[in-house]
């Protein structure tokens, strides 16, 4: 393989950006990854500066994730924006209000079956949302080398693996769902705008991630709440397509490190080292519920699936995603030599903190579940029942 079409050759020292009295404008801060970050970064850092949460509240947003930050730091430190990373004006607006020195960009489509239902949004949002808020950090920043613009990005970008074999950063790009592809597109315009334009980036390709405030779209959230009402467990194809799992404050560390320590310019990939079949993901899930919450204490799913005598009775093979990639891997060696992160959570203690977190917050999980989740739920399970 050549040297890479994903590597910048060139790479900058360490700029003069100090994130622990950075303004940072995050983007998507109200979302699964994003309200994570913020919630790291004020509890488990030295962060002193000013956080501005700038995101647009589409059904994947959330204020109730940081309702204890806001209440805590709102208006001190922390500041909520409504708005669209494609509306120019608001961001140029945001970046002057605030003296905006870092941008943490999490804001984005971010689902693939939603995308494969409805890929106009994705090109919207990943692709012009990304390229505008590009332009609005360049516009504002000029030359100045002390800023930092950090994107989010996904290993899906690099495709699909067969049995064996690893995602490097050097891995040549092939994304094969809508939403990958948007990913895709927007982190090639992010490295054209440091090499055209010398805007300080760094990016990083994250694996599938979970833990608390996860929208129950996504595999884990949706499979335990099936489960603890007794629903069916819906697995796509035979079960056997792989993730690499990693828990999300593991990922929210991983990109302060690369705040702090990383070279401008460079790609970092980001990964669990978890390997798991969707179908054991699941049967651990029911494992740990029957510890957690056994099934003869829970009249709710008794009363739903009463021939049931184990949650893992609830497990249903469903109609196959479109294009669903087989199997993702990521090599996060780099950032582990390169910067010292490295992994807290193994996939039984993290599994084990977000079943007990959706088990304990019952308010949370009722308030997500609106008439626009329900909708969803219907699109996507009426036509895959077999
Ligand atoms: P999410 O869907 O939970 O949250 C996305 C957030 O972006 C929401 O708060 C939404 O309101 C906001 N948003 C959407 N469109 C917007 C727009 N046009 N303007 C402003 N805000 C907008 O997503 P997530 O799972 O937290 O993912 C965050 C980022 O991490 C995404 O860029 C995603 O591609 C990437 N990523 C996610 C995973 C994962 O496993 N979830 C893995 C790797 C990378
Ligand atoms: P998902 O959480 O949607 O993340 P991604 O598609 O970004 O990897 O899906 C994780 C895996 O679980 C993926 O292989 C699809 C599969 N899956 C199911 O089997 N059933 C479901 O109901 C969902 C939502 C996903």
């Amino acid at each position: 393989m050549s040297k890479s079409r994903n590597t910048i050759p060139v790479s900058q020292k360490p700029g003069a950006l100090s994130p622990s009295s950075a303004n940072i404008l995050v983007t998507g801060g109200a979302g699964f990854i994003g309200s994570n970050f913020i919630r790291y970064l004020f509890e488990k850092t030295d962060f002193q500066g000013t956080l501005v949460n700038y995101d647009k509240l589409t059904y994947a947003g959330n204020l109730l994730n940081l309702s204890d930050i806001d209440e805590k730091f709102g208006g001190k430190s922390y500041f909520f924006v409504r708005g669209d990373i494609r509306d120019y004006e608001k961001l140029k607006d945001v970046f002057a209000r605030y003296h905006i020195s870092a941008v943490v960009h999490f804001a984005a489509e971010s689902h693939v079956d939603r995308s494969i239902f409805g890929p106009k949004d994705f090109i919207e949002t990943n692709v012009n949302g990304t390229f505008t808020l590009l332009e609005a950090s360049r516009q504002f920043w000029g030359n100045r080398r002390d800023v930092r613009f950090h994107h989010i990005s996904t290993d899906e970008v690099y495709g699909s693996l067969g049995d064996t074999g690893y995602f490097y950063e050097t891995t040549p790009y092939d994304p094969r769902s809508p939403y990958s592809a948007s990913k895709a597109a927007s982190d090639h315009i992010v490295r054209a705008y440091f090499h055209t334009y010398g805007l300080p980036v760094t990016i990083s390709n994250c694996s599938n991630n979970y833990g608390p405030y996860h929208f129950p779209e996504k595999l884990i959230p949706l499979i335990i709440l099936n489960a603890i009402e007794g629903k069916p467990l819906p697995v796509y194809g035979d079960g056997k397509n792989v993730r690499d799992w990693l828990y999300v404050e593991d990922h929210c560390e991983a990109v302060w490190f690369i705040l702090n320590k990383a070279r401008t310019g460079e790609t970092f990939n980001v990964g669990g080292e978890c390997e798991k079949q969707n179908i054991e993901v699941v049967r651990e899930i029911c494992d740990i519920l029957e510890e957690l919450h056994p099934l003869k204490d829970n009249p709710a799913a008794r009363k739903q699936a009463p021939h049931i005598t184990r949650y893992s009775d609830l497990i249903t093979f469903v109609t196959d995603r479109p294009g669903h990639d087989r199997r993702y891997a990521i090599n996060c060696d780099k950032i582990k030599k390169e910067l010292g992160w490295k992994q807290k959570y193994d996939f039984e203690n993290g599994l084990r903190n977000t079943v007990s977190w959706y088990l304990h917050n019952k308010k949370w999980v009722e308030g997500v579940r609106s008439g626009e989740y329900i909708k969803w739920i219907e699109t996507n399970y009426h036509i895959r029942e077999k």
